[in-house]
């Protein structure tokens, strides 16, 4: 049977306009870009078309044609700098196009065929300024995928005659025209939604049904995923001492997991120390460990959703609150500072909590921090950030089911109230 000519031209022409974009977008080429993504490509999401052979978007294309060449880099290596630096003016073209992109909807996390986001393309050439348009433009996208998640859908009859946010509407008619980066990324995208973040392939009540591989040096639910290893000992070490600084304080912690953090916070003499653990195999096992009868020591079994606001309506205080959980989203961590540790924290205290989100790659690390950042602030709570290098970890991910890990430096974060 003979091909249609028509759906073949159509094809070639989808192509061309492509490769058009990309070439555009490469040479930094502003100007050109306009005229095809809003007039000339006849491509429905023009800003996010991808090269077949490399999966490059505009914004990886733009950022690429930054790198210096082979030569530049031989010598940059040579003198002994890690990165060569990149031409000036390139960059701000760079610069230039990349904003340009960004504000026509480009994805910010969208994934080349060498598991690169655009802005993991820009750190690995030493694109700084590149970088942080991008965490900037995933903080904006992560911010707003956060407010639509926490609004409840309108039923029809409900919001008859109610406006609709800018939000609602765009995303209800599919536009990106009311905040064009926020296109939903999730399907084609690396790194996660705020649904997801912390553990993407586990939910919470999947984790609390599984049966638990509890050894010395990790916990492993039964799909074979990182709950608690023991390559995170300094950082509970850490963390304990920065939250009770002194003996005889009251302690509040959430997650009981191998028992680290709360073996390193009984250090401290805690003269109250409550434990919230919600999974019945580290519940037992912390009562074959005698945690039951340790001074101060108060367990409570079940999920914090479920005890804490009875602790708050007991009217109890803590000068510390740690929080550390498995399986859960961002969305249940905002509620437990904007909901619980505002009512469990005495006014001087202090609150910290395991800082894990996003960190399978940097630039969801990077956007996540300053997100956390500004729930934080927004919630009433000023936060201190102490970098602690994490040693390679190659070896440790040796039958586990993903490298939860990659970043070089854990940021340990502090919290109290405002002044
Ligand atoms: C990562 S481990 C905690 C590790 C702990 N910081 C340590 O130093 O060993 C997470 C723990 O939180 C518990 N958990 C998960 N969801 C919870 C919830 N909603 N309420 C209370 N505990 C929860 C898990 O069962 C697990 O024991």
């Amino acid at each position: 049977m003979a091909e249609d000519p028509q759906i073949e031209i159509t094809q070639i022409d989808v192509d061309v306009d492509v490769q058009e974009i990309l070439l555009a977008a490469s040479q930094h080429d502003n100007a050109k870009l306009r005229q095809l993504i809003r007039t000339q490509s006849a491509l429905p999401d023009a800003a996010n078309v991808k090269d077949p052979e490399t999966g490059y978007t505009p914004l990886h294309a733009a950022i690429s044609a930054c790198e210096p060449d082979t030569d530049e880099q031989a010598n940059g290596a040579a003198n002994g700098d890690s990165k060569p630096a990149i031409d000036a003016e390139l960059l701000q073209s760079g610069v230039n196009t990349v904003k340009f992109l960004l504000q026509e909807g480009a994805i910010w996390n969208d994934l080349d065929n060498n598991n690169e986001t655009p802005g993991c393309l820009a750190r690995r050439i030493g694109a700084q300024e590149l970088y942080e348009l991008i965490v900037d433009a995933g903080v904006r996208a992560e911010m707003l995928l956060n407010r639509l998640d926490a609004y409840e859908p309108l039923s029809d009859s409900e919001g008859e005659g109610e406006a609709e946010t800018e939000g609602q509407k765009a995303e209800a008619e599919g536009e990106t025209d009311a905040a064009p980066e926020l296109v939903d990324a999730t399907e084609q995208a690396a790194g996660t939604t705020s649904e997801t973040l912390a553990n993407p392939d586990v939910s919470q009540s999947g984790y609390l049904q599984s049966s638990l591989n509890i050894t010395q040096d990790r916990i492993l639910d039964d799909d074979q995923n990182g709950v608690m290893m023991g390559w995170e000992r300094e950082i509970m070490r850490r963390s304990a001492e920065k939250l009770l600084p002194r003996e005889g304080l009251k302690v509040l912690n959430v997650g009981h997991g191998m028992g680290i953090v709360d073996g390193f916070l009984q250090e401290h003499r805690p003269a109250v120390h409550h434990i919230v653990e919600a999974h019945a195999d580290v519940v037992a096992e912390m009562k074959r460990n005698g945690w039951d009868s340790k001074p101060g020591v108060v367990i409570h079994e079940g999920r914090w959703q479920d005890i804490l606001p009875g602790l708050v309506s007991e009217g109890l205080q803590f000068d510390a609150i740690y929080y550390d959980t498995f399986a859960e989203s961002y969305k249940d961590f905002k509620e437990f500072f904007e909901e619980q540790v505002i009512g469990l924290l005495e006014q001087e205290g202090k609150w910290g909590f395991f800082n894990g989100m996003g960190a399978d790659r940097q630039i969801s690390y990077d956007v996540y921090q300053k997100v956390a950042e500004m729930d934080l602030f927004e919630a009433g709570f000023d936060v201190d950030w102490e970098d602690i290098p994490v040693p390679k970890l190659e070896g440790e991910w040796k039958g586990v089911r993903r490298a939860y890990w990659v970043v070089d430096n854990y940021r340990l974060p502090l919290c109290r109230f405002m002044d």
